[in-house]
């Protein structure tokens, strides 16, 4: 039963404190304030009233005496008997938030208003984003924390470490029901001020939670994988293992690794190590390593430190080039460590450079040969490359001024020609011949060509003794000149070495020639191991010669009567163990090999 107290209720109650003037409050109910959820109680004690007590909320009767049917957790408790009408509320609820009244209906009076004011604690708090606040590692960070339907209105303080940290925004907005409200703190963290792995506690509290309810975030900073990429070990010669590590730190985790070698992706490593017999090529061509993780990669590369001995970058050109100009080589090797150049003729032991580039100005035809570019790695190795040199020029000749023939025999006299270009034509001329190829007469020109230079041939059949009076003229041509050898024949004598006939362990030698000597006597020497056997000794043609000292060296002269004809000699050696002789006049020198002796 509920009873509208507005207008004629209150008039009717008025007329009551008229005619009660004896009734009296012994327990009025005051202001309370109770957490949601416990229990109050609003007391009331009237004595010498048999009446109606009657509680009203906010202006609203909620029944009477001990009747509260509308309202399950009310009671109205006490003994009646002594005027107690204490109203107990169970369970208390926002509703009951209200002013209350105890009345006692027949005396007309009333208690005074009693505030009841009913407490929220905030809900658990929540932080969005909660249990772990991913960020990427430079940005800054805003924590919401909400802590919902509390009355009055929670306050949030967020703690780290155990501090609390200022500087939270935060905005409260009341509720429907007009009586709680939501409380939203927002707070900034710059980048410089935060960690990963950090823990930041939102403190939601009011006066129904005065010890706060929390929530807590683990911080995550996420950052693209950091990378350190070792090479070990350093320097290294060329040829030995070397492994590559790439350490890295990532969140979230590395999900895989690439390698790659001057830009060719190495198949057959996919995890933080490659190892690998390393070559010159490592030196110039990086490694690199990369290192995935869901925000991204980093790629980072090393060239080793590999020592090798030199290799050709630049491979130098043989050159060729007319007299007196510029010659300019160059060359260009890369080693480790550094290298040293050196260029250098063939044959010749004079260093022409230390650069890359030789250059010989104004060549001669002397300089025409092979040059040699050589670069030295100090401990590591030596790399040499020749190139050639040729020079244009004239013709040049270089060939034995006096030749030799036998009498009687095939004689023949060459003619050796360095030409570059090669000669445009090799003339033989003599007395009143001249013969460029092919034969006349007795005589025959022959040109062969060989690596050093072009070789021309006179061929003499059956020598007489004109030929070895004559004066040959080689003459060799080509676009930048000429050049003539004059060139001698000269009658060779002709030297026999046999068994001695008669005397065992001996040997006979003869000498013969048929044109007459230079001079009119000529000596016959000897270094052997050969004993003469004195005597005298004579010539075919009656001339006779005596030695002139005995032993294991021995010389004999002759006089000459005429300056004609044939003439020779012959000796009687003992030769034992002797391999053999060598024979020697004023104009020429022979070896022989010593006839077996018994
Ligand atoms: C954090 O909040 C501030 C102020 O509202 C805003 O300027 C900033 O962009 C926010 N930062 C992040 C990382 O959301
Ligand atoms: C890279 O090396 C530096 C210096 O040794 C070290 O401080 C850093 O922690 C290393 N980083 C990684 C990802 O290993
Ligand atoms: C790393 O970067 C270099 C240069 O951009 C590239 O050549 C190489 O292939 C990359 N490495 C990997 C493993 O992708
Ligand atoms: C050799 O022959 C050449 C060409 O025939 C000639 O010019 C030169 O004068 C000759 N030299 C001598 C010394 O006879």
């Amino acid at each position: 039963m509920i009873y509208n107290c507005d207008l004629p209720c209150s008039f009717f109650l008025s007329l009551l404190s008229v005619l009660g003037s004896s009734v009296v409050f012994i327990q009025q109910p005051h202001d309370l304030v109770v957490v949601a959820g416990q229990p109050v109680t609003l007391p009331c004690s009237i004595t010498g009233y048999h009446g109606t007590v009657l509680w009203v909320k906010d202006g609203l009767a909620l029944g009477v005496n001990r009747d509260m049917s509308g309202y399950p957790r009310y009671d109205v408790i006490g003994d009646h008997s002594k005027g107690e009408y204490h109203l107990l509320i169970q369970r208390t609820e926002l509703t009951d938030d209200g002013s209350f009244e105890c009345q006692a209906i027949q005396a007309a009076t009333r208690s005074r208003p009693a505030r009841l004011t009913v407490l929220v604690p905030p809900d658990d708090p929540v932080i969005i984003g909660a249990p772990v606040v991913s960020l990427r590692a430079g940005d800054s960070l805003n924590l919401t924390c909400h802590a919902e339907n509390a009355k009055p209105a929670a306050s949030i303080i967020w703690i780290r470490n155990g501090e609390v940290l200022n500087g939270a925004a935060y905005t409260k907005t009341l509720l429907r029901d007009g009586r709680r409200e939501s409380t939203v703190s927002t707070l900034h963290i710059s980048s410089s001020n935060i960690e990963t792995g950090q823990q930041i506690t939102c403190r939601a509290s009011n006066k129904a939670a005065p010890n706060g309810k929390e929530a807590t975030v683990t911080i995550d900073i996420q950052h693209f994988p950091l990378v350190n990429l070792s090479v070990e070990p350093q320097p290294v010669l060329e040829g030995n293992l070397v492994k590559f590590h790439c350490a890295a730190k990532a969140n979230p985790p590395v999900t895989h690794y690439r390698w790659a070698k001057g830009g060719n992706m190495i198949t057959d490593a996919t995890g933080d190590t490659y190892e690998v017999l390393v070559d010159h090529s490592f030196f110039t061509e990086p490694v690199s390593c990369e290192v995935t993780n869901a925000l991204g990669s980093t790629n980072i590369s090393r060239n080793v430190d590999v020592y090798f001995g030199p290799r050709l970058a630049a491979e130098p050109q043989s050159l060729q080039v007319d007299r007196g100009s510029d010659a300019v080589f160059s060359c260009a090797w890369i080693g480790n460590p550094s290298l040293t150049i050196v260029w250098m003729k063939r044959g010749h032991g004079v260093v022409l450079s230390n650069e890359n580039t030789l250059t010989l100005k104004g060549v001669r035809q002397e300089d025409a040969g092979k040059y040699v570019c050589r670069a030295v790695v100090p401990r590591v190795g030596v790399g040499e490359k020749e190139v050639m040199l040729t020079v244009n020029g004239p013709p040049s000749i270089s060939s034995t001024q006096t030749q030799q023939a036998l009498y009687g025999e095939k004689g023949q006299i060459k003619c050796f020609i360095r030409s570059t270009p090669p000669p445009d034509r090799i003339a033989w001329s003599w007395k009143e011949t001249v013969l460029e190829s092919g034969t006349s007469g007795r005589y025959t020109v022959e040109t062969v060509s060989t690596e050093d230079g072009v070789i021309s041939t006179l061929t003499m059949s059956n020598i007489v003794p004109a030929d070895f009076q004559t004066i040959y003229n080689c003459t060799a041509w080509n676009s930048f000149g000429s050049d003539t050898e004059i060139i001698r024949l000269k009658e060779q004598g002709n030297n026999q070495f046999t068994p001695h006939p008669k005397q065992p362990n001996c040997a006979e030698l003869s000498y013969s020639k048929r044109s007459a000597p230079d001079r009119d006597y000529a000596h016959l020497r000897s270094v052997s191991g050969c004993l003469m056997i004195p005597a005298v000794l004579c010539s075919p043609q009656g001339l006779c010669a005596w030695p002139s000292s005995l032993g294991l060296q021995w010389e004999l002269s002759w006089l000459s009567s005429s300056s004609l004809g044939p003439w020779g000699l012959s000796a009687a050696l003992d030769c034992r163990g002797v391999s053999e002789l060598i024979v020697s006049t004023e104009t020429e020198t022979q070896r022989r090999l010593a006839p077996h002796v018994h």
